[in-house]
């Protein structure tokens, strides 16, 4: 049976009270939108209907894909308006399921569920009970049977009906002929001036439809984000849910109220993990790992025992970045795309790496960089060594043979190649090749001048 997907996103979101729409603002590094999207992705849909108005541009270049389609609704004149708008992208005669562009948690399996129990024929809501219903559709029950007879929406309810606390999720799934007809038929004689969808459920228990009320199992898979503070609140209970299940994978959290997993974390066993750290994109841990406190770590491998200091930033953006097994990173260290560590390599506090190799047994202990370089095994990089990579047009490469020595405060000219077990003297500018196993010195010869007094102070 066919199976439509409506997401509406339309709506400004003042409370949030910024340019970016409502939709776009994001939850673990992700837009909302893109999360409900995540949800339904699984849902074997013949069209995937997002229905944008406010900021319609900016959403559509956020979330456009294969196989999602845009509508535009202008003016924003309610729910019900919304939905005739996708009413002629609306596909076969089964399904429609009805997403909110604003709740981004709903899971798969409730989705689903909604889905099944509507089978293309029953007009099939998403109720929760809430403490505070405030705001909040009412679902009107029939008090015999228990039938949904109605939503009635909190400006519109009586003061009993607004002691009901069972609420309207936002959220439905309904007969697709059927919706098209309902919304054809909205008015908008209420409190607010709007096309209500939810005066379908009316509608649809005059026709005699079967309708049903299915209760979300957590209230956080139907919260929606009005403000700043529901958005926090989310992301707090959307992070505590993911620590949650690396703590029963066999993580451990110092404290997983200061943990943030923005993307996908992947770890191998016995991996420890200190307070505030933020682990973004595609993240790997191997076994043994321990990551100090107050490191930031986006798309990078971390290989087994490998150990990450205090305050370390390690960011492989597109390319990657990989730091091998047993290694020791930081703190202070900031490694960034295209840094390729090897096993036992060392890398101390400010030292920069960037779309360098560095193999087995390397060391760059203090305040030093290497930029478009390839280093061998052993080698000991200096203090205050910098690779000078970039001639302000191009870049070029530095490569260091096995067990090579770099004094302290080098700058090493690319491209330049220094050969395996060379020796370079402290202070030198290499600007030529220098060959295996030499001693290389390039700086101002010491001089020594006998007799020579410190100048005093005139008179
Ligand atoms: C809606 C429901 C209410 C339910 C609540 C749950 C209606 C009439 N009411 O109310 O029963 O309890 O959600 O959160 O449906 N949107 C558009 N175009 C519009 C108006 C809204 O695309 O013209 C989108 C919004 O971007 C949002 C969603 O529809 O994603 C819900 O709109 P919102 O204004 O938040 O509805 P509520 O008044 O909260
Ligand atoms: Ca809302």
């Amino acid at each position: 049976m066919a199976l439509n997907i409506v997401i509406m996103a339309a709506g400004k979101g003042t409370r949030m009270k910024s340019a970016t729409p409502k939709v776009l603002h994001k939850l673990a590094g992700r837009s909302l939108l893109a999360h409900v999207l995540k949800s339904c992705e699984p849902l074997a849909a013949q069209a995937r209907i997002v229905i944008t108005g406010h900021g319609a541009e900016q959403v559509e270049a956020a979330v456009a894909a294969d196989g999602i389609s845009f509508v535009r609704q202008m003016p924003q004149l309610g729910t019900g308006h919304a939905i005739q708008q996708a009413v002629p992208a609306l596909q076969g005669e089964g399904t429609t399921l009805i997403l909110n562009g604003d709740v981004p948690l709903i899971e798969t399996a409730t989705a689903k569920a909604l889905i099944d129990a509507c089978a293309g024929h029953a007009l099939v809501l998403l109720t929760v009970d809430l403490f505070d219903p405030t705001g909040y559709g009412r679902i009107i029950r029939d008090p015999d049977d228990g039938g949904v007879l109605a939503i009635v929406e909190h400006k519109d309810a009586t003061p009993e009906q607004r002691l009901i606390h069972e609420g309207y999720s936002g959220m439905m799934a309904a007969p697709t002929g059927a919706l098209k007809r309902w919304v054809g038929q909205l008015k908008n004689d209420n409190a607010q001036g709007e096309y209500y969808l939810t005066d379908i459920v009316a509608m649809a228990v005059a026709e005699g439809l079967p309708v049903l009320g299915i209760k979300a199992h957590s209230e956080t898979e139907v919260l929606g984000v009005n403000d700043p503070v529901q958005l926090a609140q989310l992301e707090r209970a959307f992070q505590a849910a993911q620590a949650e299940t690396l703590m029963r994978a066999g993580v451990r959290l110092a404290d997983p109220a200061r943990f943030d997993l923005r993307g996908t974390l992947t770890h191998g066993q016995d991996v420890e993990i200190d307070v505030n750290c933020v682990f973004e994109g595609q993240v790997e841990l191997g076994d043994g790992v321990r990551i100090g406190a107050n490191c930031v770590i986006r798309n990078a491998k971390i290989a087994a025992g490998a150990r990450i200091h205090e305050f370390t930033h390690i960011d492989g953006e597109a390319t990657g970045a990989s730091v091998g097994e047993g290694a020791l990173i930081g703190p202070f260290a900031r490694l960034r795309p295209g840094a390729q560590l090897g096993a036992e390599v060392h890398i101390g506090n400010f030292v920069e790496v960037k779309n360098s190799t560095l193999a087995k047994g390397a060391k760059a202990n203090h305040l030093a960089y290497l930029g478009d370089a390839t280093v061998g095994e052993r080698v000991n990089y200096g203090a205050g060594a910098i690779t000078a990579n970039y001639d302000g047009a191009n870049k070029h490469r530095t490569t260091i043979g096995d067990d090579v020595h770099v004094g302290s405060n080098c700058v090493l000219v690319a491209p330049v190649t220094l050969g395996a077990g060379a020796t370079i003297g402290g202070g030198s500018t290499i600007t030529k090749d220098v060959k295996p196993g030499e001693l290389a010195v390039a700086r101002g010869k010491q001089v020594a001048l006998a007799g020579w007094v410190r100048p005093t102070k005139k008179r």
